[in-house]
C-alpha cells in the first residue's frame, strides 16, 4: 500500500498542547515522524469500522482496556501479554454469557499522551511541567525529566511499533487460540474468586470445543483474535505527522493507531482536535463528560459523522456513577433526534476518580459497577443500544482501585500503586466487573 503525507492544517486552536521549549527540536522530530512507515493500515481502520457498525446496530459489544498512560519503561514483552490477557480473558467471559461477538481493543500502542487539568505541579514550593506522557515528558519531578523533548516523539513511535508487532504475534500466531482459553488464566489471577470463576467458564469452553471437533469441526476463526489499538489524539503534532493519504481511496488516514478519540478537555467545536477527526477515515470517539451540553454533543455528532456511516463514531460518556442517570437520558435524547448513528460507549472510570483518605488519586470499583450499570439502565429505558464499555486496567495485581472480592483496601494502596497517572483495575477487578456486565449484557 503506497500512503503520501501532503497534507495541509488549517490554524485553529489547539488545547492541551505541550510547552515544547525548543522548535527547531520539534520541527526535526516531525520531519522524521513523517517519512516513517504506518503502524497501521487503511484496510484495518476500515474493517474497524465495520465491527463497530456491528456494535451500534447490537450485534456485537466493544471492549476497550489498558493503561491510563503507558510508559516506556513498562512497553515490555511480561506487561504487554499481561494486559493483553486481561483484555482477552474479559472478552471470552462477555462472549460466552451473551453469545455476542466483542470487538477488542486495547488503550495500547500509543496512549503515549496525557491531557492534565493543571499545566503546572507545585511540590514544596517547586513549580515544574506537569507529566504529559511519555512521548512529552519523564513522570520523575525533577527539571530535567520534566523538560518536554521532542525525541521522545519518536521513541513513542518506535515503541508503539514494537508493542503492536508483539501484539499482532500474539494475536495472530496461535497465543490467541480459543483453545488457549485456560492459559490465559495466569498466576495470582487463577488463585483468586474471579480466576477460579473463569477458571470453570473455560473448562466449559474446551468440553464445548472438543465437541466439535469430535464432530469432525475445527473452525479456522478460533485461532486468531482481531485486536485493535486506540490512543487519545491528543498531540497535534504527532498525529499530524502520522496522517497519510491512503492512495488505495484518496482518503487521509491516521495511521498511528486504528480508533483515535477525542479527550473531554480537547472536544472544542471550533478547536484543532475536532478539525483532525473530522479530517480522518479512521473510526473515531469523543469523550463525553457531566457538563457537556446535549446541543454541543449533537453538534459534534454532525461534524464528525456528516455521512452518517454506522461505526465511525462512537460517543465514550464518562458520567460518574452519580450522575450518569441524570445526564445521559438528555444527551441520548438530542443525538438520537440527529437520526446519525453513533456508538454508545461508557467509560466508568474518568468520572469516578477520587482522592483516599491516605492521599491516593483511586476509584472504587462499585462505583465502576454502579456507572456501567446506570448506563445500561439509561439506554434500555431510551431504546437505545450500550455498545460497550471503555476501561483503564492492567494484566498486573496493582493496588490502585479499591474493592472487590480481592478486598483492595485503603491501606494496601501503596503497596502496588504503580500507574503513571490514572487508578487502573487490576486482573482479579477486570475479571470481576467483565462477570458483572455479563450479566448486564443478557438483559439489555
Ligand atoms: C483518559 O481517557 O485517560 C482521559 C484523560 O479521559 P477524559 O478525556 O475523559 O478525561
Ligand atoms: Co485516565
Amino acid at each position: 500500500m503506497h500512503m503520501s503525507t501532503s497534507l495541509t492544517w488549517p490554524d485553529l486552536p489547539a488545547a492541551q498542547q505541550p510547552p515544547w521549549p525548543d522548535a527547531n527540536e520539534l520541527d526535526a522530530a516531525v520531519g522524521e515522524l513523517r517519512r516513517l512507515p504506518p503502524l497501521v493500515f487503511a484496510g484495518e481502520c476500515d474493517q474497524l469500522t465495520a465491527r463497530l457498525a456491528q456494535a451500534a446496530r447490537g450485534e456485537a459489544f466493544v471492549l476497550t482496556g489498558g493503561d491510563c498512560a503507558e510508559t516506556f519503561a513498562a512497553n515490555t514483552a511480561d506487561s504487554i501479554r499481561a494486559r493483553l490477557q486481561t483484555v482477552l480473558q474479559m472478552s471470552v467471559i462477555l462472549t460466552y454469557a451473551a453469545s455476542l461477538p466483542v470487538v477488542k481493543m486495547g488503550r495500547l500502542a500509543g496512549q503515549y499522551f496525557k491531557p492534565r487539568s493543571k499545566t503546572i505541579e507545585t511540590r514544596d514550593g517547586v513549580e515544574l511541567t506537569s507529566y504529559l506522557g511519555d512521548a512529552v515528558n519523564a513522570l520523575s519531578f525533577d527539571p530535567e525529566s520534566r523538560r518536554p523533548d521532542a525525541q521522545r516523539l519518536l521513541r513513542a513511535y518506535h515503541a508503539s511499533g514494537s508493542a503492536l508487532n508483539l501484539v499482532r504475534a500474539f494475536t495472530q500466531g496461535g497465543y490467541a487460540d480459543l483453545r488457549q482459553v485456560h492459559a490465559w488464566n495466569q498466576d495470582f489471577v487463577r488463585d483468586s474468586f474471579a480466576g477460579q470463576r473463569y477458571e470453570q467458564l473455560a473448562g466449559e469452553i474446551d468440553r464445548a470445543l472438543k465437541f466439535m471437533h469430535a464432530c469432525g469441526t475445527n473452525p479456522v476463526e478460533f485461532e486468531r483474535v482481531e485486536f485493535y489499538a486506540a490512543h487519545e489524539a491528543l498531540s497535534m503534532d504527532y498525529e499530524r505527522a502520522l496522517t497519510r493519504i491512503d492512495s488505495r481511496t484518496g482518503n487521509p488516514y491516521d495511521v498511528s493507531g486504528h480508533f483515535l478519540w477525542i479527550g473531554e478537555r480537547t472536544r472544542q467545536l471550533d478547536g484543532a482536535h475536532m478539525q483532525f477527526a473530522s479530517t480522518i477515515h479512521n473510526p473515531v470517539g469523543v469523550k463525553v463528560g457531566p457538563t457537556a451540553a446535549p446541543e454541543d454533543v449533537a453538534e459534534v455528532v454532525a461534524r464528525l459523522n456528516p455521512n452518517r456511516i454506522p461505526g465511525r463514531l462512537s460517543l465514550i460518556t464518562r458520567m460518574g456513577a452519580g450522575q450518569v442517570r441524570d445526564v445521559l437520558p438528555g444527551i441520548v435524547a438530542k443525538v438520537e433526534s440527529t437520526g446519525i448513528p453513533v456508538v454508545w460507549v461508557c467509560d466508568p472510570m474518568h468520572g469516578n476518580t477520587r482522592e483516599s483518605s491516605n492521599g491516593y488519586k483511586t476509584r472504587l470499583l462499585d462505583d465502576v459497577i454502579e456507572e456501567v450499570s446506570g448506563y445500561f439502565e439509561v439506554h434500555r429505558q431510551m431504546g437505545t443500544i450500550p455498545g460497550g464499555i471503555h476501561i483503564e486496567l492492567t494484566g498486573d495485581d496493582v493496588t490502585e482501585c479499591l474493592g472487590g472480592t480481592g478486598g483492595v483496601e485503603e491501606h494496601n494502596l501503596h503497596e502496588r500503586y504503580e500507574t503513571a497517572c490514572d487508578p487502573r483495575l487490576n486482573r482479579e477487578q477486570s475479571l470481576e466487573l467483565a462477570f458483572l456486565v455479563a450479566d448486564m449484557l443478557i438483559k439489555r
